[in-house]
């Protein structure tokens, strides 16, 4: 294994995706999840042979998809899954939305647990439904699922849970009896779970995640697996997701999703994904940059700023961290945006009560690392 080179400043700078087309160029952007690397040389291969031969049309069978992620789920968590029972959608996003519309009705209730990836509020919006919001438990800097209150948001009624595994932003990855207990409850109250793994491949102890479909029986009956590539190996511009199923009644559900969940996807982002499933060296170097990295901000903060609350993460780069002994203020990410001209995701958006919190993105250098912490330290 090797680490990888972030790209310099001058080249990312240029390029066209959001993370670096949404400030003025003298703000340091370390808030949504892209990465500061090139992609996998396979995933580029595969892609510029396409473009070399115009092989530029619609998404059609991509049984490889399947096939591919099957094999990379069997090795790495030792998770069962059927190629046939994968489908493939345009992003998490319309996966998650297309599938609950075969369940919910406008009106009904979908659970889910602050903080947590905003954009799930904004799924439950667009079906029309009502958030029923069961915050983690908070025990320091660690966070769990709060299992007697799920219940009772279960028995009020709820019809699915928006469960993030593992659980973007505060970093955790639930245990398999965590989730065990989940899925008793779900069958026991005919609620559908439906896992958001996208940040799975990045969790830095593989064996410590266990994938929702694998936990047990009751879970492959109520859960749905929602996930991408596009996270692990910084693929989301290209537009291709995966719902995985493990039950007659759940594959019923998928196949009657409308056709066009399929084909709005991407040929790009198909054939890209289905290569990624591949790229395993590759995953894993980057897995070992973001562990150094991890340990980097770690150590960052333990010099220049104690006071911020910083559980390093089990997955992914995102750091999620509590600036309440800062004092800047009601909304700390619009002060560091306007006086230190740095960029990060106000923690505002992910739950109530996370306002003093920021989301930090860390795949990138440690130069660039170094100059993000040095500019909240100007504001210490
Ligand atoms: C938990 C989670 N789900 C989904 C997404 C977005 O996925 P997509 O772009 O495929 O909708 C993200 C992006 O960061 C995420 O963190």
């Amino acid at each position: 294994m090797s680490k990888l080179v972030a790209l310099p400043l001058s080249q990312l700078n240029l390029r066209k995706s959001e993370k670096w087309r949404e400030f003025p160029a003298d703000v340091l952007p370390l808030p949504v999840a892209e990465m500061d690397f090139e992609i996998a040389k396979p995933i580029r291969d595969a892609l510029q042979e396409m473009i070399s031969g115009s092989d530029t049309g619609y998404l059609g069978p991509i049984p490889e998809l399947g096939i591919n992620l099957a094999k990379f789920a069997k090795a790495r968590w030792g998770w069962e899954v059927d190629p046939e029972q994968v489908f493939t959608a345009t992003d998490v996003g319309v996966g998650m939305v297309e599938m609950a519309r075969t369940i919910v009705n406008p009106g009904d209730s979908i659970m889910i647990n602050s903080p947590v990836y905003h954009n799930m509020n904004n799924w439950i919006s667009e079906l029309k439904c009502i958030s029923h919001d069961v915050p983690l438990t908070k025990s320091g800097l660690e966070y769990t699922l709060n299992l007697p209150e799920i219940e009772v948001g279960y028995k009020s009624g709820v019809k699915i849970h928006f469960l993030c595994s593992p659980h973007n932003p505060v970093g955790t990855v639930f245990t398999k009896n965590e989730l065990a207990e989940l899925a008793e409850l779900a069958k026991k109250h005919g609620v559908t779970i439906f896992s958001d793994e996208i940040h799975a491949p990045l969790t830095y102890s593989a064996s410590d995640f266990t994938p929702f479909l694998a936990v047990s029986e009751a879970a492959r009956e109520v859960g749905i697996c929602v996930t991408a590539a596009s996270k692990s190996w910084n693929l989301a511009g290209l537009k291709c997701a995966t719902i995985i199923t493990a039950h007659p009644k759940q594959y019923d559900r998928a196949k009657s999703m409308p056709a066009a969940v399929h084909f709005r996807a991407s040929l790009f982002g198909a054939i890209a994904a289905a290569t990624a499933y591949e790229c395993v060296e590759w995953l894993d170097d980057v897995i070992e940059t973001l562990d150094s990295n991890r340990k980097f901000i770690s150590k960052l903060l333990t010099e220049k700023l104690p006071t911020v609350g910083y559980r390093t993460p089990d997955f992914s780069y995102l750091a999620w961290l509590d600036l309440t002994r800062l004092d800047l203020g009601a909304n700390p990410r619009d002060v560091l945006l306007k006086d230190a001209k740095l960029a990060l995701s106000s923690g505002i958006h992910f739950g109530p009560t996370s306002g003093q919190f920021v989301r930090l993105n860390f795949a990138t250098s440690e130069e660039i690392l170094s100059e993000a912490i040095s500019r909240i330290v100007s504001l210490a």
